[in-house]
C-alpha cells in the first residue's frame, strides 16, 4: 500500500493504492478530471501525462524506452524531459509511499 498525493493549483488530493496498481488506477479512484485516459491505460493516447515531483523522480522506475511512452510524452503539451510520465505506465511499489504527482492543465 502506498499513499499518493496529486497536486494541482491550491489543492492536494491523496489516495491509497496497492502495490502493483498504476498511477492511473490511483487517479481513477478519486476521479481526477485532469486525467482523461482516453485509451484506458493502453499507452496510446498521452492523456494521462503528469509531472513527477522533482524530489521523487529518481525513485520512480525509469521509462521503458522501447515502449510508446517516450514518443507520446515528447508530443505532449507541458512535456518536461526529466519529470514527465504517463500515469498508466507507472506501477506502484512500496517505495512510492508519499509520492507527489503534479497534475497538468490541458
Ligand atoms: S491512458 Fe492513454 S497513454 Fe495512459
Amino acid at each position: 500500500m502506498a499513499k499518493i498525493f496529486f497536486k494541482k493549483t491550491n489543492q492536494i488530493l491523496e489516495v491509497d493504492v496497492n502495490v502493483g496498481e498504476t498511477l492511473l488506477d490511483a487517479a481513477k479512484k478519486i476521479n481526477i478530471s485532469e486525467i482523461t485516459a482516453d485509451c484506458k491505460g493502453n499507452c496510446a493516447c498521452g492523456t494521462c501525462h503528469v509531472h513527477i515531483d522533482d524530489k521523487w523522480i529518481d525513485t520512480i522506475e525509469p521509462i521503458y524506452m522501447a515502449s510508446l511512452e517516450p514518443y507520446l510524452l515528447e508530443k505532449s503539451k507541458n512535456y518536461n524531459e526529466k519529470l514527465s510520465r504517463l500515469c498508466c505506465q507507472v506501477e506502484i511499489e512500496d517505495a512510492y509511499d508519499g509520492l507527489i504527482v503534479h497534475l497538468l492543465e490541458n
